[in-house]
């Protein structure tokens, strides 16, 4: 009995290995050679403290830049200097202090940022959350915004409006935005933005609202590109793939048992931070983009839009105008 039970284990684990294998092609990876040089140069990080934004982080200390990480809670964020300085001793690790989910941090850290730097290379809005399905309230930001489209789009969008001026004092720079493949299962209703009377019947893990959160993100990247032309700023918005993070950290009940007893089987089939860091990486400093803005990416390359939902020029356009609205710029 306990011979074949050995069997079955080495069967399971080999099977395991050849997807895995197969995965990792599929997913590919950094080509440090085709790199612009990042020695020196200043990259903000959202919600740096840990997952892809910290494996991020890590990457680009490793190539000698100027890294800011900024986070909601500052305690997490030196952690995760101290994890990172025990990997590497290059590159400046700055931590400075944002609440995408109060408009009024975000304003606030714009105001710090630009009193003490006048350029930013890369901006990565990477920073994001999701409340799954079961245990969501219908939670607000400070400002009375949905959670998802609050935090996810709406502080990155104002958060980039007000750090184009450094921005384009570095051009060529970037503006790299995590999206999402469940951007493509998202919607955006016009006439209830902020989600009130949206009915919540996701999959028992994806939040319809975050999918729509992360359409919002694609939308805005696309649209940004369009009113940057000329100004040596370009824009690209991915889907790291899917990660081993803290993302569930707001699951409760149930879930967490099914996931804990299965997250063995996970681990080994989703990517790891640094995996998931990969493509952020290759937008924020491939060679081959150079010439590209407002595309979406995956897995280390261009992601072929006959696989995604179609982003319409006029729902970038008035979302943007609804944004500002909405943030008061
Ligand atoms: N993991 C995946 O499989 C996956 C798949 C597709 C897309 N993504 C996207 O990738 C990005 C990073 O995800 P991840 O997996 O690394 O998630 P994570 O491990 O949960 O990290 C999310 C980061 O966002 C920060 N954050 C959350 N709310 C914030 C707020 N109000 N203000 C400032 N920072 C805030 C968190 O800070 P705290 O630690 O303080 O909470 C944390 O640093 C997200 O945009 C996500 O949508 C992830």
């Amino acid at each position: 009995m306990w011979l074949s039970f050995l069997r079955y284990c080495i069967l399971i684990f080999g099977v395991l290995t050849v997807i895995r294998w197969v995965l990792r092609k599929k997913w590919g990876s950094v080509d440090k050679t085709n790199e612009i040089k990042s020695k020196g140069k200043i990259v903000l990080i959202t919600g740096a403290n840990t997952g892809i934004g910290k494996a991020t982080a890590l990457e680009f200390a490793k190539r000698d830049a100027n890294i800011i990480l900024a986070c909601r809670d500052l305690e997490k964020a030196r952690e995760a200097v101290v994890w990172i300085r025990q990997k590497t001793t290059l590159g400046q690790l700055i931590c400075m202090q944002l609440d995408l989910s109060s408009l009024q941090s975000v304003r606030n850290f714009c105001k710090e940022f630009r009193s003490k730097y006048d350029r930013l290379d890369i901006l990565i809005n990477n920073a994001g959350l999701m409340v799954p399905t079961y245990s969501y309230d219908r939670q607000k930001t400070a400002d009375g915004h949905e959670v998802h489209f609050g935090v996810n789009h709406l502080g990155h969008f104002l958060l980039t409006n007000l750090l184009l001026e450094p921005l384009k004092a570095s051009a060529p720079s970037r503006v790299v935005t995590l999206s999402s493949m469940a951007h493509s299962w998202g919607t955006i209703d016009f006439d209830d933005l902020n989600c009130e009377k949206t009915k919540i019947k996701g999959t028992l893990l994806i939040n319809p609202l975050y999918s729509n959160s992360k359409l919002a993100n694609a939308l805005f990247s696309k649209e940004l590109s369009k009113r940057l032309q000329g100004t040596g700023i370009r824009t690209y918005a991915l889907c790291p793939g899917m990660v081993m993070t803290d993302f569930g950290r707001n699951m409760k009940g149930p879930m967490i048992w099914v996931l804990s007893i299965i997250s063995p089987i996970i681990q080994f089939l989703l990517k790891s931070p640094k995996e998931g860091a990969a493509t952020v990486l290759y937008c924020s400093l491939s060679k081959n983009l150079i010439n590209e803005s407002g595309e979406m990416y995956q897995n280390c390359g261009k992601w072929d839009p006959n696989s995604r939902i179609q982003l319409k020029d006029e729902d970038a356009k008035r979302l943007w105008e609804e944004s500002a609205k909405l943030v008061g710029l």
